[in-house]
């Protein structure tokens, strides 16, 4: 096993094995059934299979309110996003603390089993305002919030059936696995990089920086729910492809999906990707300009800040801040205010609606803002979405 210790000290694990299945099955015809939107399933899945350590369950009313105020659980471990399942109000009056729940699909698959530790009522401006730092519903993030119901249940889970993948299988690894990957490759150090975006330069730069000083890059994109305008998670995938077999060290990067919902959580949630690439085996993570950011809400540099509200101990994992790079023109390279010295008028700046306007044109953004081979895939994928 990878000599990182998971978050909370232990890898957990919470798929039912088969006896637990078989007796969970026996009796679920008795059990009252809960459906879960696609994120709360994703959810359920990374709790089972460690992801999201030490959680064992969604929270409780305890722990959501602990990080709702302290970004901590309330054994004071780290903690930074509610990660809960909210029901609908005939559903809730139906249920008592300690009932049992059967967890059901959108599609109407069985795929979890929960006991019930806490029902509560949320304040959704006051998560909002503490998760996302603000209460506007233009935020996708609040937006989605708000969409929730009111109520709460909390409880341990174990996930009875994985859920189905119909799309790049061969991407998918728990962090046991990973864990595995990682040691059996030598790599005593491993940087994760989390995106829900291609590879443009700018990330190659920071993340071939990280490998300079670590021995192995876990690119971990993310492929959960995202907001409609960001590129399909099966584009971004081809993208990535192409950039690792003719740009990156084989031996030393590895590719593999991070299936969790995005939050646009920007600093709470760098927090929380950093903790779960720790829980992956990563010994390092990278947080650049804005993370998971959206719009205008956090500070370019908001999410490299509030790391310094924990010790290192606490986080376990080191975090690589990078400043906001760029090509410049006069040196000739990738770089940022940090290695630069020349005028802003010489580093290549393209918005993210520049970029995609361009390519939705069928056009090339300059090789200094994004390789060749990514742009063509983005092209096509666009071209292909249109038709
Ligand atoms: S995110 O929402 O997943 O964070 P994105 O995929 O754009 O968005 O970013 C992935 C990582 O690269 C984040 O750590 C982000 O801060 C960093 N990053 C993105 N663009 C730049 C840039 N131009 N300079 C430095 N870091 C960047």
């Amino acid at each position: 096993m990878s000599t990182i210790e998971a978050h909370g000290g232990k890898l957990i694990n919470r798929i039912a094995g088969a006896e637990e299945k078989r007796a969970f099955l026996e009796r679920k015809a008795t059990l009252p059934t809960i459906t879960l939107n696609n994120w709360a399933l994703s959810d359920l899945e990374l709790i089972a299979i460690g992801a999201f350590s030490p959680l064992e369950g969604f929270m409780n009313e305890r722990d959501y309110q602990h990080v709702l105020q302290h970004m901590r659980l309330s054994n004071q471990t780290v903690w930074s996003i509610p990660i809960t399942l909210d029901i609908d109000d005939t559903t809730a009056s139906s249920l008592n603390i300690n009932n049992e729940v059967a967890l059901k699909g959108a599609d109407g698959n069985l795929y979890g089993w929960m006991k019930i530790e806490s029902i509560y009522t949320v304040d959704h401006e006051e998560e909002a305002r503490k998760v996302y730092g603000t209460a506007d519903k233009a935020h996708p993030g609040v937006q989605k919030l708000f969409s929730k119901n009111k109520t709460y249940i909390g409880g341990p889970i174990k996930l009875i059936e994985r859920t189905q993948r119909d799309k790049f299988q061969q991407y998918y690894h728990d962090p046991q696995e990973t864990r595995h990957i990682f040691e059996s490759r030598g790599w005593k150090t491993v940087v994760g990089f989390q995106t829900r975006n291609p590879i443009h330069r700018a990330h190659e730069y920071i993340q071939k920086s990280a490998m300079e000083i670590v021995d192995g890059l876990f690119l971990n994109p993310l492929v959960g729910e995202t907001k409609s305008d960001d590129i399909a998670a099966d584009v971004r995938m081809k993208s990535y492809e192409v950039l690792m077999q003719n740009y990156y060290p084989q031996d030393r990067v590895f590719l593999g999906v991070f299936p969790a919902a995005m939050r646009y959580a920007g600093p709470r949630e760098a927090i929380f990707h950093a903790i779960v690439r720790k829980n992956y085996g990563c010994t390092h993570f990278i947080v650049g300009r804005d993370h998971a950011g959206v719009g205008d809400y956090y500070g370019t540099y908001d999410a490299q800040l509030i790391f310094e509200q924990f010790k290192k101990e606490e986080l376990g994992i080191e975090i690589l801040k990078f400043e906001h790079s760029f090509y410049c023109k006069k040196c000739g390279n990738m770089a940022s205010s940090k290695t630069c010295p020349h005028d802003k008028a010489e580093h290549l700046h393209l918005s993210g609606t520049k970029v995609r306007a361009m390519l939705r044109e069928g056009k090339c953004p300059p090789p200094e803002f994004s390789r060749h081979e990514v742009a063509q895939i983005l092209i096509d994928g666009m071209k292909q979405e249109a038709n």
